[in-house]
C-alpha cells in the first residue's frame, strides 16, 4: 500500500515534470526580469505573529509555504510575484501571501497546515475557515487564471449557447445543473457540491438544456449533465442528494480505460486511477505500433465487461512509461505486456502478448489461476563481501529458511543515510564473521519487491530475523556498537542447522572474506 502510493506520485510526478509549462517556468526564473527582486513585493510576507489576523481579513487568499533552500520555491518566486502584481489590480483584488515554513518560529503553522513538502500552496476562504489545496499551474498567467476562477462563484451561469460554448471545452470534465429555477433544495445541494469539488471540476447551471452542446434538449428537469472528453461524452443524473451527486461525479468522470502517455490533459485522470482502491490492469505497448488499435479496442471491450467490478484498466505508451517500467522491473522487449497490481502489492504479469490473448488472461486472473509475479534482481553468483546481498528471489531462503540470525537492511542507491550506514554495517558484519549463526545482509528495495512481512516506509529500514524466525524492526541508533549489541542480545543460539535449506552464499562467503582480510 505504502509502496504503491510512492509509485503513484513517482510516475505521475515524472509525467508532470516533463510538461512544457514547467520548462517555461525554468526559463522565466533565469531571465533578467526575474532577478529584479529589490522592488517592493506584491506578495504579503507573513509569519506566526500576523498570519491569523491577515488571513482573517480576507475572504480569499493564496498562501505559499516555502523553505529558503528549496529550488522549486526559488523557481516559483518570480512567477508568484508577477501573478500577485496582476491580481492586485483585479476587481476585487486577490491576495497572495507567503510563509517561511522552515523557520522554527513558524513550525506551529507548518504543522497546522500539514506541510510535508515545499512549496505547498493553500487557498484559504472565509477568513481561513475553509482550507483547500491549490491545484493550479505554477507560472504567472496560469496562476492568475486559476485564482480568478477559484475566487469567483463555484458554478457559472450559462445564459446562452455562447456561454456554454466558451465554458464546455474539449479535454475537460464539465458539470451542468439544469433547473426550472435557481432556488430550492436541489439547486442548493448542487451549489454545495460545486463548492466542495471546485478544485477538481468545472461547474455551471442553466435554465435551458437547449443551450448545451449535447444531450436531450427536452430532458425532464432538474437534471445534472456531466460532459466528458471520452467514452459516452455526457451522462445525465437525477438524484440531488449531496453524497449521491458526489459519488456520481467521481465515478462518471473516470474513463473506462485510462490513458497513460505524455498528453497533460490525461494526467488528472491518472491521479484518480492510481488512487482508486481497485486492482489495476495496465497494458503497456508502443502506441505507434501497427496493431495498437486492435489492442485498444479489445481492452475497451474487456473493461466494459468488468465495469462495476473491482478492477480498473489502463493503456500506457512505452514512450511515457519509464518510471512504471523501473517500478515493476520490466524491460522494453517485454511489450506488449499486461500487468495487474493488487492493492496489497501482489502482481501478475504476461509479457509479449497478442491482442486476442488479453481477455483469456484477465479471466485466468479473476479465476485465480495465475502465479504472482515478483520483481527481483538476479540471484548474485558471487556474494563475498562482508554484507551479503539479498534479492527478492532468495530472500526467503536467506532470511527465513536459513536457520540463521539475519540483520537485513532495505536501502535505496540514492539514499544519503544508507550511504552513511554502509561502512557501519561493514564493521558490524566483520565483527560477526566468526559467528556462523549471524548474517548481515542488504537488499536494494528499489529493484526488488519487498515481501509483505516487512513494512518499509523509508530508507534505510533495518529488520532482524532471529534463527527461530522472530522478526523485529531495528529502531536503535545507527552505530556499530548499538547494532552489534542488539544482534548479540536478540540472536538465538539454537540454530536450525538441520535445515537442508542452508544458504550456499554463506559457505562461499566466509572464505572469500578471509581472503580479502
Ligand atoms: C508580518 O510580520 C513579519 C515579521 O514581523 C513582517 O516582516 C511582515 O511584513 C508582516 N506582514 C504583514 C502583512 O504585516
Ligand atoms: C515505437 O514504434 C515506432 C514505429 O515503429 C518507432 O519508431 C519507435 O522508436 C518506437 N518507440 C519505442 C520507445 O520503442
Ligand atoms: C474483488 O472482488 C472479488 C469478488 O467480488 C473478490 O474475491 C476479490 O478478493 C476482490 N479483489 C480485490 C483486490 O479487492
Amino acid at each position: 500500500m505504502a509502496i504503491s502510493r510512492v509509485w503513484i506520485s513517482a510516475i505521475v510526478l515524472a509525467l508532470l515534470v516533463f510538461t512544457p509549462a514547467l520548462a517555461q517556468e525554468e526559463a522565466a526564473a533565469s531571465s533578467p526580469e526575474a532577478e529584479a527582486e529589490a522592488a517592493p513585493s506584491f506578495v504579503l510576507s507573513l509569519d506566526h505573529s500576523n498570519f491569523s489576523e491577515t488571513v482573517a481579513k480576507h475572504p480569499f487568499i493564496l498562501v505559499e509555504f516555502y523553505a529558503p533552500w528549496c529550488g522549486h520555491c526559488k523557481r516559483l518566486a518570480p512567477e508568484y510575484e508577477k501573478a500577485a502584481s496582476i491580481l492586485s489590480k483585479n476587481d476585487p483584488p486577490i491576495v497572495l501571501a507567503m510563509v517561511d515554513a522552515n523557520d522554527d518560529v513558524n513550525k506551529e503553522l507548518a504543522s497546522k497546515y500539514e506541510i510535508r513538502g515545499f512549496p505547498t500552496l493553500k487557498i484559504l476562504r472565509n477568513g481561513g475557515d475553509v482550507i483547500e489545496e491549490y491545484k493550479g499551474p505554477r507560472e504567472a498567467d496560469g496562476i492568475v487564471e486559476y485564482l480568478k476562477k477559484q475566487a469567483g462563484p463555484a458554478s457559472s451561469v450559462i445564459g446562452s449557447v455562447e456561454d456554454a460554448g466558451s465554458l464546455i471545452v474539449d479535454k475537460k470534465i464539465f458539470i451542468v445543473g439544469i433547473f426550472q429555477e435557481f432556488s430550492g433544495e436541489k439547486f442548493e445541494n448542487f451549489i454545495k457540491v460545486a463548492e466542495k469539488l471546485r478544485a477538481d471540476y468545472d461547474f455551471g447551471h442553466t435554465l435551458e438544456a437547449k443551450f448545451l452542446p449535447r444531450g436531450d434538449p427536452n430532458a425532464k428537469l432538474p437534471v445534472v449533465r456531466l460532459f466528458k472528453p471520452f467514452d459516452e461524452l455526457f451522462v445525465d443524473f437525477e438524484d440531488f442528494d449531496i453524497d449521491a451527486l458526489e459519488k456520481f461525479i467521481e465515478s462518471a468522470s473516470m474513463p473506462i480505460v485510462a490513458t497513460f502517455d505524455n498528453d497533460p490533459s490525461n494526467h488528472p485522470f491518472l491521479t484518480k486511477f492510481f488512487n482508486s482502491p481497485n486492482s489495476k490492469a495496465l497494458l503497456f505497448l508502443n502506441f505507434s505500433s501497427e496493431n495498437f488499435d486492435t489492442f485498444k479496442s479489445n481492452l475497451y471491450e474487456i473493461a466494459e465487461k468488468y465495469k462495476g467490478e473491482n478492477i480498473s484498466f489502463l493503456i500506457g505508451d512505452l514512450e511515457a512509461s519509464q518510471g512504471a517500467f523501473q517500478y515493476f522491473g520490466l524491460k522494453e522487449d517485454q511489450v506488449p505486456l499486461i500487468i495487474i497490481q493488487e492493492n496489497d502489492g501482489k502482481k501478475y504479469l504476461q509479457p509479449n502478448l497478442s491482442p486476442d490473448q488479453i481477455a483469456s488472461w484477465v479471466k485466468e486472473y479473476t479465476d485465480g489461476n495465475l502465479k504472482p509475479y515478483r520483481k527481483s534482481e538476479p540471484i548474485p553468483e558471487v556474494n563475498n563481501e562482508p554484507v551479503k546481498i539479498v534479492v527478492a528471489d532468495n530472500l526467503h531462503e536467506v532470511v527465513f529458511n536459513s536457520g540463521k540470525n539475519v540483520l537485513l537492511e532495505f536501502y535505496a542507491p540514492w539514499c544519503g543515510h544508507c550511504k552513511k550506514l554502509a561502512p557501519i554495517l561493514d564493521e558490524v558484519a566483520i565483527s560477526f564473521e566468526n559467528d556462523g549463526d549471524v548474517v548481515i545482509a542488504k537488499m536494494d528495495a528499489t529493484v526488488n519487491d519487498v515481501p509483505s512481512e516487512f513494512d518499509v516506509q523509508g530508507y534505510p529500514t533495518l529488520y532482524f530475523s532471529s534463527a527461530s524466525g522472530k522478526l523485529s524492526q531495528y529502531e536503535g541508533d545507527r552505530t556499530a556498537d548499538d547494532i552489534i549489541n542488539y544482534v548479540k542480545s536478540n540472536k538465538d543460539t539454537t540454530s536450525r542447522s538441520d535445515s537442508t535449506d542452508t544458504v550456499k552464499v554463506e559457505t562461499e562467503s566466509t572464505d572469500s572474506v578471509r581472503d580479502e582480510l
